[in-house]
């Protein structure tokens, strides 16, 4: 893989697919506003990568064990629906692991794993190129929460199919979302997509605040990588781990909460945070089979299938462009 081909732009070890002025512009005009903010992307540096693997396997974390469940129950219907030899476009594709289980089903002709975080995709590919020595892998170092912009090459390609797995679309506001579904819609490909799904409120907290403090530590490590990347001042003593339900939005929020008055700092910037005051960092929204429907109905797509697993934790659509 070449530094072209993952477009890491910034420095040459960044493992971040995001260039690092636009990144500093964006980080301080996120922590500068009354609620401030950091984007949910900034978890994926490789150690948050690999954080967010270890959520993956939490007890708590149900989401990646309920949506294999229903590609292990569901996996021929939703092969039939999908049909194989597509280009298979893996958005947010980490370490490629639940695209590489299906490969057997869906018998991509090319693989094109994108994800921001570099380093971290680099190493995955490495590993699926020794497993799979014949499929062909195009791997992209991209950051696509703005705009989905693939290369020429790919995006020219007949049979797409987009796989957003894991209800990362979830990170979206509805508006957001919309506009994302009719960014993929335009590029004339099938989406096979995975939800979280609307349920008791003590097993979606439970989720995003484990008990071995993993999303803790997956929370504060983006201040590690602010403090990298927009050379600021994070004492990470200072914050402490906050999730909860916002019912009203259908959301999980993250929050990094300051534990006591704290001043950050950053060239060409600075904040002061009162006690209680909080970062918001994440948000995850939930759907229902009906919502999930009608987002997708209303970003262009048509024949709109989906599958749940017994325990109705988890929804995974396919919907065709045409
Ligand atoms: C990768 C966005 C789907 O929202 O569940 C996991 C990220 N944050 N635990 C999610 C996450 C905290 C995850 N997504």
């Amino acid at each position: 893989m070449t530094n072209a081909t993952l477009r890491a732009t910034g420095q040459d070890d960044t493992q971040f697919g995001i260039g690092q002025e636009r990144a500093c512009a964006e980080l301080a005009a996120g922590l500068t506003r009354p609620q401030a903010s950091i984007a949910p992307k900034y978890f994926y540096d490789t150690q948050g990568s690999k954080l967010f693997e270890a959520i993956c396997a939490l007890d708590e974390y149900y989401p990646t064990r309920s949506e294999r469940e229903i590609f292990r129950l569901h996996g021929a219907a939703i092969a039939e629906a999908a049909g194989q030899g597509a280009v298979l476009i893996d958005l947010g594709a980490g370490n490629c692991e639940k695209a590489a289980s299906l490969f057997g089903s869906l018998r991509p002709r090319t693989y094109v794993p994108v994800d921001i975080s570099t380093i971290f995709l680099q190493s995955a590919v490495a590993q699926l190129r020794q497993t799979f020595p014949g499929l062909a892998i195009h791997p992209l170092g991209m950051d696509f929460s703005e705009t989905l912009a693939l290369p020429a090459i790919i995006q020219a390609q007949p049979q797409k199919l987009f796989f957003y797995p894991g209800s990362s679309l979830g990170n979206f506001g509805p508006l957001q979302a919309l506009r994302f579904l009719r960014n993929i819609r335009e590029q004339d490909g099938d989406l096979l997509i995975g939800l979280d799904l609307l349920k008791d409120v003590a097993i979606l907290e439970a989720a995003y605040d484990d008990a071995l403090g993993i999303t803790a530590a997956f929370n504060l490590n983006s201040l590690r990588h602010v403090n990298h990347i927009l050379k600021a001042d994070f004492d990470l003593g200072d914050w402490s781990h906050q999730a909860f339900f916002n019912s009203a939005q259908s959301r999980i929020e993250m929050h990094l909460c300051a534990r006591q008055a704290c001043r950050v700092s950053w060239p060409g910037g600075a904040r002061v945070f009162e006690p209680l005051e909080t970062i918001h960092t994440e948000n995850s929204y939930k759907f229902t089979r009906d919502s999930a429907t009608e987002l997708l109905r209303r970003a262009g797509f048509a024949h709109i299938m989906s599958w749940t697993d017994p325990q109705q934790n988890f929804l995974v659509c396919h919907a065709r462009a045409a």
